[in-house]
């Protein structure tokens, strides 16, 4: 089938990708001419396992154009995975959104399926069906589906194309049997339902795994206070089904373009239909306390960071991403340079996008892509990426070298009966 993909970022492009490598013929679709550019000259801005693999097999089912010069009667399928960042209240800004909806409206000649992937508030869908209805005509009618999207970054490819479930919001059996063609060869159940509940269950998703994670922190910290340990307490937990292992990796919370403001926006949501959704509130607030949990240990063991030298290893929000939006590393690193911190981060993909954020030329950071050239002669070491290249750093070369080996590893990568073993400070959490 011919498909258009609207907003070629993470979404967009994994998307296209994916519904190439089964056999559809994509036009991707975007404002960013740089993006376009690079995307002609099989060149990808941003770094995703296996994206670059399946994007270059791909290539022939793949289009690129900039929206002004998009060709409209090349499909009648529009994706659209626009961004929906979050306004200062919270709140979801859909104005990108509405932009390439009116292009839609102004520009289709025949009967088009609007398929929304990207995370709006609950009542959109149909809000953007009856917005269209002002372009059409006998010969002209629009349907809007929502059908988010769970990829998650670091193993998005595989979420796409075998990902735990298919999502279609849809009360027209004509569209609906239209999508279900759309994703016949995906191997994942496909489950049919109002748009309502397609885009509560993306945000009921969401916040789940979000308020799951800052149940676990606070669990930790409690462990910390008690002496029991979060490891040992989470794999027993894991055994129940109910509860189940995944998500439950203590740390300094949650980062990323999505949970942080999936959680504020369905606050937002709630009390704009006069209801507090309490959960939701605490998981906020659990996660902003946790975020500089180690930086607040370690300011009572340091007092003042002014010219210390510290080593920080991971700026990405999680491994396997070059992606540094809401990361960890960004709110502590913020605080350790207004202390005056001499820091030399490492990063195995994101130096390029957190050195655009904190440049050496205007920060106290120098940035290396060799851990023990990070390490040299620091006072104390900050983990807040759990990279496999951080987790296999040994006690020695911690010992050979930093000056003073205090680390604060904020994604408990190391044993720590093993750590304690040597003359070694190492604080973690719940640990
Ligand atoms: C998240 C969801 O997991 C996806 O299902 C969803 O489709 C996506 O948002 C989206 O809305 O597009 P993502 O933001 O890529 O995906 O990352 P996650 O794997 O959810 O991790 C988010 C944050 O939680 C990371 O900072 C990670 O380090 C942290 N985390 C995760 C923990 O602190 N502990 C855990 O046990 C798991």
């Amino acid at each position: 089938m011919n498909i258009t993909v609207f907003g070629i970022g993470y979404v967009g492009l994994v998307t296209a990708v994916c519904l190439a490598e089964k056999g559809h013929r994509v036009y991707c679709v975007d404002i960013n001419e740089q993006k376009i550019n690079m995307l002609k000259n099989n060149k990808l801005y941003i770094y995703e396992k296996d994206l670059e693999y399946i994007f270059k097999k791909n290539k022939q089912n793949l289009y690129f154009s900039l929206l002004d010069n998009f060709n409209f009667s090349h499909s009648n399928i529009f994706f659209i995975c626009i961004g929906t960042p979050e306004d200062e209240d919270g709140s979801v800004n859909l104005s990108d959104i509405d932009n390439i909806i009116k292009n839609i409206g102004q520009n289709s000649k025949s009967n088009s399926i609007i398929v929304i992937k990207s995370t709006v508030p609950i009542g959109t869908n149909k809000k953007i069906e009856n917005y269209l209805k002002k372009y059409e005509t006998n010969n002209l009618k629009f349907s809007v589906v929502s059908n988010p999207e769970f990829l998650s970054q670091g193993s998005a490819l595989n979420d796409m194309l075998n990902g735990s479930r298919i999502i279609i919001g849809c009360e027209d059996e004509v569209v609906k049997n239209i999508m279900l063609e759309i994703y016949k060869d995906f191997n994942s159940p496909k489950i049919v339902m109002s748009r309502e509940s397609a885009e509560m269950v993306k945000y009921a998703s969401n916040n789940y795994l979000a308020l799951k994670i800052s149940y676990i922190n606070e669990i930790a910290n409690l462990c910390d206070i008690t002496g029991a340990n979060i490891d040992e307490v989470t794999n027993a937990m894991g055994y129940d089904e109910r509860i189940g292992k995944s998500f439950l990796n203590a740390g300094l919370g949650y980062g990323g373009s999505c949970l942080p403001k999936d959680t504020k926006a369905l606050k937002y949501i709630s009390l704009s239909y006069g209801y507090e959704l309490k959960t939701i509130n605490a998981t906020i607030l659990v996660n902003e306390y946790q975020r500089t949990l180690l930086y607040n240990k370690a300011k009572k063991l340091f007092t003042n960071f002014k010219n210390v030298k510290v080593a920080v290893l991971g700026l990405t929000f999680k491994p396997e991403t070059d992606d540094i939006r809401e990361a960890i590393s960004s709110y502590n690193i913020e605080l350790l340079l207004t202390d005056g911190a001499i820091i030399q981060a490492y990063d195995p993909k994101g130096i390029d996008n957190f050195s655009k954020k904190y440049p050496s030329n205007k920060y106290s950071i120098k940035y290396y892509t060799n851990i023990e050239d990070t390490l040299k002669n620091t006072d104390i070491c900050f983990i807040f990426t759990e990279w496999n290249q951080i987790k296999n750093i040994t006690p020695e070369i911690f010992i050979e070298n930093m000056a003073n080996v205090v680390i604060f590893d904020g994604r408990n990568c190391y044993d720590k009966k093993q750590m304690n073993k040597y003359d070694i400070k190492y604080y973690s959490v719940g640990r």
